[in-house]
């Protein structure tokens, strides 16, 4: 039996809704779980382009955490998706563990925050001067950090890359730092073409994906896991589902098909009407 969680089994993945706005003509947002792209304190302009590459299987990309920073996202992009009716959950990444916990403190006053999420695997070189976390001991640090500066109440995901040989380890000292749920997984460390740094998400990385979420749910049950990678639709979804996770994320698949998300929604509550399975108790 997995461990219960205060959010829906179907969330959006950090970076791959957009703002939110983008998403709204083709996802009910209502009730959704949202999680945003990471933010950091200052805001930051991204990689050069090209930043993404088709593979056959998948989509290598390297975005550099482009985005406006804590002040301009907490005045323009949040109260938007609140509006929205979002479940808003707030990714966050920074250089140091210091400015994880600055980024918590402020978010914990900021209104409509229902959970964050803290990116602890900054993939790209266009990442540059962000922690990248390789040992789960810095990982747990960091999430101990932010949980000491944001309301008990409220979940705080870790977010690890899917890497099989620290899967476990890396999930039960985010867990034991006080991480509500660990996410497994971000995109897989690749290269784009001309050899830059990147991440390979889609259909590529659900079977890695998926075997690190069945290795930690059986070694470690009493610890929630949300599953990603690859999420294209109802099959994936139970894949994961069925693995024991508590929840999926939709990646790269919305960026393909931004109905990704409702289509997995109405097979999960046709599945179970009474389980409203995509949907958030507001
Ligand atoms: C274009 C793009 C941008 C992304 N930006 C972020 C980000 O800002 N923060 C983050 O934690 N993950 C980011 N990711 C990773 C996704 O959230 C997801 O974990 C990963 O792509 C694996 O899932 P998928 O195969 O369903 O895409 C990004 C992925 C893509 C494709």
């Amino acid at each position: 039996m997995s461990p219960a969680v205060p959010w829906g089994r179907v969330m959006v993945a950090s970076g791959c809704g957009g703002t939110g706005r983008e998403l709204a003509p083709y996802a009910d947002l209502e009730g959704l779980d949202f999680v945003t792209r990471s933010i950091t304190l200052d805001p930051r302009a991204g990689g050069p382009s090209p930043r993404v590459a088709e593979t056959p299987s998948g989509l290598v990309h390297a975005v550099g955490h482009q985005n406006p920073g804590l002040e301009h996202f907490l005045a323009t992009e949040l109260p938007w998706l609140v509006r929205a009716g979002a479940r808003v959950h707030v990714s966050i990444v920074g250089g140091a563990i210091g400015e994880y916990a600055e980024l918590a403190r402020r978010l914990s006053r900021a209104p409509g925050v229902a959970g964050l999420e803290v990116n602890l695997g900054a993939t790209d070189q266009a990442g540059e001067g962000l922690f990248e976390v390789r040992e789960p001991y810095h990982a747990a640090s960091v999430v101990a950090a932010v949980r000491r500066e944001f309301p008990a109440d409220r979940p705080v995901l870790a977010k690890l890359r899917p890497d099989l040989s620290r899967a476990v380890e890396g999930a039960r000292a985010v867990h034991d730092a006080g991480a509500s749920a660990v996410v497994l997984g971000d995109a897989v460390p690749a290269a784009l073409p001309d050899g830059r740094p990147a991440g390979l998400s889609g259909p590529a990385i659900t079977p890695v994906a998926l075997r690190c979420v069945h290795e930690v749910v059986a070694r470690l049950p009493e610890v929630a896991v949300v599953g990603g990678g690859g999420v294209d639709g109802p099959a994936t979804a139970r894949a994961f589902l069925a693995a024991g996770a508590v929840a999926v994320q939709v990646g790269a698949a919305l960026l393909h098909d931004p109905t990704t998300v409702a289509r997995i929604r109405a097979d999960l509550e046709a599945q179970d009407p009474h389980d409203h399975s995509g949907r958030t108790d507001r």
